[in-house]
């Protein structure tokens, strides 16, 4: 079977009710992603940045995978599926996908301040006062703006092997995120599904633009990958 990687952005959850950030003016849920999403908005208001994490943790008791999900998960059918996710939600999991690397960390676990090896499942609210085993604050496992990216070395080693690359719903801003497209090997098809792609057909050879939504683009995907 061939490796088909899967690189999803803020736009994969978009039709389950989740809001990107770059569609709402750089704001996400309303909020400067500095202030939410980086250490320094952490050391400034802690129980701001919790509280925001809370809401997104409880959000996913309401949302539910989309079409798109799905489809991705059919797709291990017919080829060795791996998926490499900037986001933070589970829905790829809840639709059963087997293989998915969350770049930027996720939603459902915490980790110590301290000690970032010490990472726990999280369902409920972290709150100041949660402590880790070293009894240090725990804090949301999610990869802040100007913090290291350790599972970027993996997601390069699946990209590099993959046969066909499908980018679906990211605006290509976040580094080093956007930059995996770089490592593939030369002359693999790369399919990129987005409404309003920030990439054009002539930026990477053998590059094909599905300017839809994510769960129809991929629908798209699966027509041209069985019937051409
Ligand atoms: N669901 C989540 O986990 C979530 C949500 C918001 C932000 N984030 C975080 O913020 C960062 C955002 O960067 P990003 O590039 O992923 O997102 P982004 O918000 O910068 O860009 C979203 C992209 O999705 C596209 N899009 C909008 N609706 C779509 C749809 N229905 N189908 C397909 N594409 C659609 C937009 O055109 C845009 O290009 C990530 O690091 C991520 O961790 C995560």
């Amino acid at each position: 079977m061939k490796n088909l990687v899967v690189l999803t952005g803020a736009g994969m959850s978009a039709e389950s009710g989740i809001a990107t950030f770059r569609d709402a003016d750089g704001l996400w849920e309303g909020h400067d992603v500095m202030e939410v999403a980086s250490p320094e908005g952490f050391y400034n208001n802690p129980e701001l940045v919790l509280e925001f994490y809370n809401q997104r943790r409880a959000q996913l008791k309401i949302v539910k995978p989309n079409q798109g999900h799905f489809i991705l998960q059919k797709l291990e059918g017919n080829f060795k599926v791996h998926i490499v996710t900037q986001n933070v939600d589970d829905l790829h999991e809840r639709a059963g996908s087997n293989s998915v690397l969350h770049l930027h960390g996720e939603l459902r676990k915490v980790r110590s301040t301290k000690n970032e090896q010490l990472v726990y499942d999280w369902q409920e609210d972290l709150v100041l006062g949660d402590l880790c085993e070293e009894k240090a604050q725990l804090r949301p496992h999610i990869v802040w703006f100007g913090e290291a990216v350790p599972m970027i070395d993996q997601a390069i080693e699946l990209v590099a092997k993959a046969d066909i690359l499908v980018i679906i719903g990211t605006s290509m801003q976040v580094y080093p995120a956007a930059g995996l497209v770089n490592h593939v090997k030369n002359d693999i098809p790369i399919y990129f599904i987005d409404p309003n792609p920030s990439i054009k057909e002539t930026d990477f050879n053998k590059l094909i633009l599905i300017k839809e939504e994510a769960s129809k683009g991929l629908a798209t995907l699966v027509n041209r990958l069985f019937h051409t």
